[in-house]
C-alpha cells in the first residue's frame, strides 16, 4: 500500500497556549539511558533529545480531526513541523505499512497511531520503542486503554482515542413502529425489523442489521463481540478457550442472520466505512460501529439522510445485553526514527486535554480522558458518551499476543466461511481452538 503525504496547513487562529499541560508537565523526558524490552534483552536506548521535523502515521482520518491538531502544533514549533502521512482505513493495512516501515529502517516515519490491538506485537518484535519512565502520567485515563497500550509493564504507547461498539438504530421509525426502547437481545433486533418494516412505509425497503464482516480485523472484532455477547471467550485468563457451546452460539447468530436475510449479504464485504455509508444513506435500521460514525450521521450538510433521526444504545447480546471488543488507538514512537524528542512533545500535545476535546468535537471518537465524559459541553452535545464509557469500561481485549497478526488471521479464517454457509460453527470453533494453542503461548 502506498503512504499519502498530507501537509499541515498552517493555522490562521492563536493557537491556545498550555495546550501542552497535563502530560508534558509530568516528566523531564529526555532519558537515553538503557531499554529493557519484553524480551528481557537490554539494548542501546534510543535518543529522547534529538528535535526537528517528524512524522505521524495513521489510518484514515474521516473526519479531518488530525490536521487541526498538526496545524496547532506547527504554528508553535516552526522547526519541529509535524506531518501527516495518511493511511487507508483499513486495520490490516495499516499495520502492513507501519510493519513494512520497521522492515526497511525508515527513519522518517516518526509516530504510528497505533491499534490497541497492536502493542504485544509491535512492542516484542522492537517496531516500536518503550516510552521513557515517567514522561507520561496515565493515571487519569481508562484503565482498560493503558493496559492495552503496555507491555511487560512498560509503556510502549500513550492512548489518545480508545473505542468502543455501539449500536446506532432508526430512532424515527422505532417511534413510529411504536417501540419505546433500544433492543437488548439480538432477538429483540429480529423482532424490531419485522415490526418497523409492518408498520413504516419508509423503513420497507431498508435491511435490518448490519456489523462489519469483510475478511480482516474488523470481522475479528464482530466475531469476538458475538462470542462474548453469547457468553463465550476466544481467549480468557491466557488460555484458549474457543471451542464451547457459547461461542458456536455466537458465530451461529452471525451466520443465521446471512442465511435469514437479517444481515444483508453485502455487508459479507462491508468494513466500518462502507456500513457507515449504508446506515448514512438510509438502508439500515440496526449498525453495529465505533463512535466516530455519530459525528458523520450528524452532518447537516445534506450528506447523512438520518441527522437527528438517529439514537445510541449499548450493543446486543445474544439472550442479553452483549459485549463489546476493546477498540482504540495510542501513539508509540517508531524504532528507526529519528527525532524522537519531538516524537514524545507531540504526543504530549496530542494527548493533552485540550486537544482531546477538540478531537471528541470534531470527530466523536472516544477520548481516554475520564474526566471529559463527565465534562458538561461534550455530554450536552453527544449523550452517547455515558453509553460509550459503559462499553470501553465493559469490553473485553482481543487476544494480547505477540503473533496477533496470526491469531487474528485465524479467526477470521475460521468464521468467514461459517458467515458464508460454507462451514459449521462446530467445526470451526474446534479447528480455532488448534490453531490459536498454536499461537497463544
Ligand atoms: C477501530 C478500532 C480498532 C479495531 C479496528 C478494526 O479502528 O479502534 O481497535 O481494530 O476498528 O477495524
Amino acid at each position: 500500500m502506498s503512504f499519502v503525504r498530507r501537509t499541515g496547513r498552517v493555522a490562521t487562529v492563536g493557537a491556545a497556549v498550555g495546550a501542552m499541560v497535563l502530560l508534558a508537565a509530568c516528566g523531564g523526558g529526555g532519558n537515553s539511558g538503557g531499554n529493557t524490552t519484553g524480551g528481557g534483552q537490554q539494548q542501546a536506548g534510543p535518543n529522547w533529545n534529538e528535535k526537528g521535523p517528524i512524522q505521524f502515521v495513521s489510518g484514515k482520518d474521516t473526519s479531518n480531526a488530525v490536521p487541526q491538531i498538526i496545524d496547532k502544533w506547527n504554528a508553535q514549533h516552526p522547526d519541529q513541523k509535524v506531518t501527516f502521512i495518511e493511511l487507508s482505513d483499513s486495520a490490516d493495512e495499516q499495520r502492513n505499512a507501519m510493519i513494512q516501515n520497521y522492515q526497511t529502517k525508515g527513519a522518517d516515519k516518526t509516530i504510528y497511531d497505533m491499534d490497541v490491538v497492536w502493542t504485544a506485537e509491535f512492542a516484542a518484535n522492537q517496531y516500536v520503542v518503550a516510552l521513557p519512565d515517567g514522561k507520561f502520567d496515565t493515571s487519569k485515563m481508562l484503565k482498560p486503554a493503558v493496559d492495552g497500550a503496555t507491555y511487560f509493564n512498560k509503556l510502549y504507547a500513550v492512548p489518545v482515542t480508545s473505542d468502543g461498539g455501539l449500536l446506532f438504530y432508526r430512532k424515527d421509525w422505532m417511534d413510529a413502529a411504536g417501540i419505546t426502547a433500544a433492543p437488548k437481545t439480538l432477538d429483540e433486533v429480529k423482532t424490531a425489523c419485522k415490526q418497523m418494516k409492518e408498520k413504516v412505509a419508509e423503513a420497507k425497503n431498508a435491511d435490518c442489521y448490519a456489523g462489519q464482516f469483510q475478511k480482516y480485523e474488523g470481522l475479528t472484532v464482530n466475531v469476538s463481540e458475538a462470542i462474548n455477547s453469547a457468553g463465550g471467550n476466544i481467549v480468557k485468563d491466557g488460555k484458549v478457550s474457543v471451542n464451547s457451546p457459547e461461542a458456536q452460539k455466537g458465530l451461529q447468530w452471525i451466520a443465521d442472520g446471512f442465511k435469514d436475510g437479517t444481515i444483508p449479504q453485502g455487508a459479507i464485504t462491508w468494513k466500518e466505512e462502507e456500513s457507515r455509508q449504508a446506515f448514512q444513506d438510509g438502508k439500515l435500521m440496526f449498525l453495529r460501529n465505533w463512535p466516530y460514525v455519530y459525528s458523520k450521521f450528524s452532518a447537516a450538510d445534506g450528506s447523512s439522510k438520518v441527522n437527528g433521526k438517529f439514537g445510541v444504545a449499548a450493543l446486543p447480546g445474544v439472550g442479553g445485553p452483549g459485549v463489546s471488543s476493546l477498540g482504540g488507538h495510542s501513539y508509540a514512537v517508531a524504532q528507526h526514527a529519528k527525532n524522537k524528542g519531538t516524537a514524545l512533545d507531540f504526543i504530549a500535545f496530542a494527548a493533552a486535554e485540550e486537544q482531546q476535546k477538540q478531537r471528541t468535537i470534531t470527530s466523536s471518537l472516544a477520548p481516554t480522558l475520564e474526566s471529559l465524559y463527565s465534562d458538561q459541553e461534550l455530554v450536552a452535545k453527544y449523550p452517547y458518551l455515558t453509553p460509550l464509557k459503559q462499553s470501553i469500561a465493559g469490553a473485553q481485549p482481543r487476544p494480547k499476543v505477540v503473533k496477533y497478526g496470526d491469531a487474528s488471521k485465524a479467526i477470521q479464517d475460521a468464521s468467514y466461511g461459517v458467515l458464508q454457509g460454507q462451514k459449521d460453527a462446530k467445526s470451526a470453533t474446534a479447528e480455532l481452538q488448534t490453531k490459536l494453542e498454536g499461537l497463544v503461548k
